[in-house]
Parts: C-alpha cells; structure tokens; sequence
C-alpha cells in the first residue's frame, strides 16, 4: 500500500524562499509516490495576531502557490484546516494529552512568547493541534524544515502516549528533514532563520516579489568583508546561506560553485543569484496569477475539503470512542 504523507504551511504572511526549499520544493516531488495530504493551516496563523482581511487573502495566496509551485490536485489532496472541523476537535484531545511542561519547553514556543506580555494560550498549546493534523491521516511521514523539528518529536510522543494510554490506533509519522536547504537563512541576519513573520521584508525573498525586487533584496544581503565565495557557516554565515540557495536552485554542488567564483568578488557572485531565482520564481508566479481568481481554485480547495473531511472524521470516531467521549453508537 502507498504510505501517507501529510506536510502543512502557515498562511501567515507570503511564502518565502524557505519555505519552497524546506518545504514545498520536497512535496511536489513526493507527491509522485506517495499519498499526500497539504494543508494550509489557517487555525495556527491564528495564535499570532492577524488582521482577518490580510489572512484571508493569504489562504487564498497560498493555495494557489501550492499548486504553481507543482502540486498536483489530482495526486494530491490539497485543503484549508479550519475547513475540516476535526482538526480542532482532535487537537483538543492531543492538548488533554498534552502536559504543559512539554508544550513551555518547546524552543518556537519560547521565541515566539520572549518579551511579549499578551501571549496567546494558542500559541503555547499549537504542537497537540499540529500533532492531530497529522495523526488523523494515519501520516508515515512528514517533510519538513529543520525548525519543526522538535514539534513532530512531540507528535510521536504523544501518539505513543495516546496508543498506551487508551487505544493503539495511532501510526508513529517519521520527520522527513533534507539533507540541503532544510534552515535557509535571514538575508539580513543569516544566523536566524527566514522567517515569513519577520518585519524586515529586506530579510526574506518571498515567492511573490518581482524580479527587481528580488535583485535588490540579494545584492543588499548581508555577506562579509573577506570578498570570498566560500561555504563555512561558522565564519561566513552569510555567503553559506546564498551559496546554498544557489546550489539547491541549480542542481550545483557547492565545490562547482565555489571553483567558478574563485578570486571574483560577491558583484558577480550575487548578480548571477538573482538570476537563478528569478529564474526559479518567475514561471511560478506566472502559473500564480493565472489561478489567484480561478473558480478552478475554489473548486479544488472544496474538493480537497471533502476528502479530507472523510478521512479525518473516521480517526476521530476512533479518537473519541479510544476515550470515551460521546455515546456508544453501532
Ligand atoms: P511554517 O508555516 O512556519 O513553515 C512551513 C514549512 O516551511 C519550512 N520552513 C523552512 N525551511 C527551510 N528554511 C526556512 N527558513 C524555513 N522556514 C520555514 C518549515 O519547516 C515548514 O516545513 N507548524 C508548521 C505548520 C504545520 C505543520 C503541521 C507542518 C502545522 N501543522 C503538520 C507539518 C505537519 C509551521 O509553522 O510551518
């Protein structure tokens, strides 16, 4: 039998170059051999303040980046998470399995909630909602980016909680993490991570920047002072980051690259980046406009909705009668 794989993106803010190469880069070639299931989960946008009008328009945005990025609705299911109830209704049960020890010591938790006086509960009980999108796909698998990592090591421990504890009805998800590209970097701070909430849109390449946009953001990225196109994260955290973006886009290891610019400065270094993304964007962004106003895109969003709906709704059944929630019903 085919195995499962479920991946979900926050319709926070525009898609960056991250997540297409942590993320979405690796589903449009999984979605080949196995069963996938991609979400845009709406419900955790939500533990972060967001103006209703912007988030709206972001769900909208992200579905149809999915699908010009390469997913493919008919190997696919592609759906919105508020859109399939189960989800906040399992995820309330994987918080009663939840301890908050667990839940404050996760390190996104902690970023996320520093400094800040109003944190939301949402934002400190988010990993039992993640763990429920996955688990009620019977999930074998969950490509990622290397910051969700220890959100998915939560999920498999709740779900052996869950399976000792009341029923054995939960799958065990592997993290599917890549070897290249699984943490690309700020542009303007390349020791933190690119992040679609930062508020220096310098700091990001966004799936929807245009082509100018892109040159500036790249030729302004912060790099060092020794003028050489060198891999070394520790030292050169900057010029790594690019390098690696480069090499991930073209298919170029980074020696190749590295002996190419040997004794040029970070000009042509950076020039022929933008190219490359740009490159890699432009036909994305092409596809995009073409469906943002698309009654084709409602018409896979709802379809979407419907098969998940099915799948969801039977592990929840599972989920409450494992608990005893509800009435026993033949
Ligand atoms: P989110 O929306 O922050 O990011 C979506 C995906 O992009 C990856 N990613 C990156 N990869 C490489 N470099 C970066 N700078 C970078 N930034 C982000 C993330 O690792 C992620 O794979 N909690 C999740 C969403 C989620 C989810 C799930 C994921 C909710 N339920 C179930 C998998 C399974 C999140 O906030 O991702």
């Amino acid at each position: 039998m085919m195995q499962t794989i479920f991946s979900g993106i926050q319709p926070s803010g525009t898609i960056t170059l991250g997540n297409y190469i942590g993320a979405m880069k690796q589903f449009v070639e999984l979605q080949h051999n196995y069963q996938c299931y991609f979400c845009i989960v709406d419900q955790h946008a939500i533990t972060t303040p967001q103006d209703k009008t912007v988030l709206r328009k972001n769900i909208k945005s992200l579905a149809a980046l999915y699908l010009a990025v390469g997913i493919d609705p008919n190997k696919a299911t592609l759906f919105i998470q508020s859109e399939v109830p189960a989800h906040a209704q399992a995820g309330w049960m994987m918080q009663c399995v939840a301890y908050i020890g667990e839940l404050e010591r996760m390190t996104q938790f902690k970023d996320k909630s520093a400094g800040k006086e109003a944190v939301t509960a949402g934002l400190l009980t988010y990993p039992p909602l993640m763990a429920a999108d996955i688990l009620l796909y019977n999930t074998d698998l969950v490509p990622v980016g290397d910051d969700q990592k220890q959100h998915l090591e939560l999920t498999r421990d709740l779900a052996e909680r869950f399976n000792k504890k009341y029923n054995d009805i939960f799958t065990i998800p592997e993290v599917s993490i890549s070897e290249v590209g699984a943490r690309i970097m700020s542009l303007q701070e390349p020791t933190k991570k690119m992040s679609k909430s930062d508020p220096n849109q310098k700091a990001m390449i966004t799936m929807l920047d245009d082509p100018k946009l892109i040159e500036k953001k790249i030729k302004s990225a912060v790099t060092d002072s020794e003028g050489m196109v060198k891999f070394d994260k520790e030292n050169k955290p900057g010029v790594s980051n690019l390098l690696s973006i480069y090499s991930i886009l073209t298919g170029r290891t980074v020696d190749d690259l590295e002996a190419q610019y040997a004794g040029k400065g970070y000009g042509e270094f950076k020039s022929d980046l933008a190219e490359v993304v740009v490159n890699t964007i432009e036909p994305i962004q092409a596809k995009y406009y073409d469906l943002i106003d698309s009654s084709e895109l409602d018409r896979i969003l709802d379809e979407g909705a419907e098969k998940a709906n099915k799948v969801a709704f039977k592990m929840l059944k599972k989920m409450e009668n494992a608990m005893g929630l509800g009435r026993k019903r033949k």
